[in-house]
């Protein structure tokens, strides 16, 4: 791969060891796909955890010295203080990695958003920009629904980019990848953000890997919608872009998102697979310990909606309700009084932290219920139960599914 004269004054060391490691890892995933340059970019978003694997690379270009280059937001870890007073399990050793994982990225410069989708308020890409986003509903919804360019990056390599302020040029930087594979025929009524969800986890799996377009959606889907489809579609699949003409900002044809070519397979997916899908996701029926919501973090809209269904009720005695969101959604919703409402009604709008980290030891055991068929696809509790949101308030409020 071609560098500069400045990069390559990097690559020897010349601004530090940090900086150094961070260029060799781009330069080596260059090399991997034949890149022939880097290129700047306005902005990354890393995948961070409180877990090893993330310790480790934070800390290399930490201690080297490094400083992010260009604004980098960081997914959820968690708050210790916050989890050590709720639960007092959390072994030191994990809270331990947890607080240097985020001591870290803060020593780096990092926009210490602790936010899985960053791309609402903190770090917000504009279209045509080139970005480098890690996390799964963020490089397809950066991609397709916002129209800037970003490949679907790890924690490592957006935050190797954040510090370096370019990504090696290669994937869907360019056009001609950016180009359509699979087309989804949508036969199904579609009613709610959760049915989004069900749709992506249906089209990853089915397509796996790929661009798909997606025809027969009725209407705009909401921020919300848009979402949680990113989020499934990118799990169950690795769908790190998609089209739907005229509600995705790039080709408002399927001609336009296919560049000329013919789909290299296509799938209907109708109300039948949705209802596979839920049922596929379950693990149990009954009596429940907990519920969670909020993966991917919950934005505004959606923690007024849980107020709203909480209000004036009480969730059952021995039942814990986690709402997870990033710390802008739930300062909001403290000045709007819904975080209020929910905690009167027993539940806890809780911020920074993903179900996918340590701090939910407690839970490992026991029975969950959520909206998210991401949260239930990780398989982190004994059983789960996937449902829409008002089924898990109604849950949470008589201790068992009904
Ligand atoms: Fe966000 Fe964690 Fe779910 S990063 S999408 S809460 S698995």
């Amino acid at each position: 791969m071609y560098l500069t004269s400045e990069e390559e004054k990097i690559l020897k060391g010349e601004s530090g060891v940090g900086t150094q490691k961070a260029l060799e890892l781009l330069v080596a995933i260059g090399d991997a796909y034949d890149a022939e340059k880097m290129v700047p970019i306005a902005r990354a978003h890393a995948a961070a955890s409180g877990q090893e694997g993330d310790l480790y690379f934070v800390e290399l270009l930490a201690d080297g010295g490094a400083k992010c280059k260009v604004p980098t937001s960081t997914n959820p870890v968690y708050d210790i203080e916050y989890f050590h007073n709720s639960f007092s399990n959390i072994p030191e050793d994990e809270a331990e990695v947890a607080r240097r994982v985020m001591e870290g990225y803060k020593r780096l410069g990092a926009v210490l958003s602790w936010s899985c989708v960053p791309y609402l308020n903190e770090n917000i890409p504009l279209y045509g920009e080139i970005v480098a986003f890690s996390e799964s509903s963020a490089t397809p919804y950066v991609n397709s629904v916002i129209g800037a360019l970003t490949n679907r990056e790890a924690a490592q390599s957006a935050l190797a980019a954040g510090v370096i302020g370019k990504t090696p040029k290669y994937g869907l930087l360019f056009k001609e990848n950016r180009k359509a594979t699979h087309l989804v025929e949508v036969k199904t009524s579609l009613k709610d953000e959760f049915d989004y969800s069900l749709l992506g986890y249906c089209v990853g799996k089915a397509i796996g890997y790929g661009i798909p377009v997606l025809t027969g959606i009725p209407k705009r889907p909401s921020t919300e919608e848009f979402i949680n489809f990113c989020a499934m579609s990118n799990t169950s699949g690795a769908v790190s872009m998609f089209y739907i003409p005229g509600f995705t900002v790039e080709a408002s044809t399927v001609k336009e998102a296919f560049q000329g070519d013919a789909p290299k397979d296509k799938t209907t997916i109708t109300d039948k697979d949705l209802k596979r899908a839920n049922d596929e996701l379950q693990t149990f029926r009954g009596e429940i310990d907990f519920v969670q919501l909020g993966c991917p973090h919950y934005t505004l809209q959606q923690v007024a909606e849980v107020a709203r269904l909480l209000y004036g009720k009480r969730i059952r005695d021995g039942v814990a309700f986690w709402v997870c969101t990033s710390a802008t959604t739930r300062m909001l919703a403290e000045r709007m009084g819904y975080k209020k409402t929910i905690e009167q009604a027993g539940a806890r709008l809780v911020v920074d932290t993903c179900i996918d980290e340590p701090c939910w030891i407690s839970y490992k055991q026991k029975v969950g219920m959520t909206d998210s068929p991401k949260c239930a696809y990780y398989k982190r509790f004994r059983e789960v139960i996937v449902g829409r949101l008002e089924d898990c308030v109604d849950a949470a409020v008589k201790g068992k599914q009904r």
